[in-house]
């Protein structure tokens, strides 16, 4: 597969938010219940900064994953660590575009002077914890029902690089 990874831009958001939104409705990979309207992806992405990029994966011309750092905690002690997200479109699994995205963003991560990235994951999904297993994150934590979703509460597992 061509695949790039490159910072996102404005004109990206709609198919980073086609990605999200499509995990929203159907999986527990991520706690949000409703999906994100064009407006708050757009002041979701006008608000990050240096520190906290927005890649995508472009294959064929087309956005077929997302990434992005963001601040772990408000309180300026917590500045230099930040916590990793990955989307890969759901009919692009396993080809290796999370592994590229993750790596990449582990590389600005370190560019940007973090310290430590960290990635939350719901304990059902074995996909997001043993990608990051697999680039050097450690478990670290593991909370339990935390998350109420579909009608079931749900665990949620921290893993952890010191970068
Ligand atoms: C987690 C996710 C990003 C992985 O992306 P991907 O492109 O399918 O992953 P890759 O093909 O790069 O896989 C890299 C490694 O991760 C692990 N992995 C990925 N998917 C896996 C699965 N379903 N089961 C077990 N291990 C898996 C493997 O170690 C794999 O290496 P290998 O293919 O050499 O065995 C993708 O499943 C996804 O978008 N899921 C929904 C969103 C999500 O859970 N994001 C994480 C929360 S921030």
């Amino acid at each position: 597969m061509d695949l790039t990874i490159r910072p996102a831009t404005a004109d990206d958001l709609d198919a980073v938010n086609a990605i999200y939104n499509h995990y929203v409705a159907t999986s527990t990979c991520t706690f949000q219940l409703d999906p994100d309207t064009a407006e708050e992806r757009r002041a979701w992405f006008d608000g990050r900064s240096a520190a906290h990029p927005v890649t995508v994966a472009v294959a064929g011309g087309e956005v077929i994953g997302w990434a992005a750092l963001s601040a772990w905690k408000a309180r300026c002690a917590y500045a230099r660590s930040a916590e990793a997200s990955v989307y890969v479109r759901h009919d692009r699994h396993r080809r290796g575009v999370g592994r590229a995205l993750l790596l990449d963003l582990l590389d600005r991560a370190r560019a940007a002077g973090l310290h430590t990235v960290i990635g939350g994951a719901c304990s059902e999904h074995p996909a997001s914890l043993a990608l990051q297993e697999a680039v050097g994150f450690e478990r670290v934590a593991h909370f339990r029902e935390v998350g109420h979703k579909f009608g079931r509460w749900l665990d949620v597992v921290y893993m952890q690089l010191v970068l």
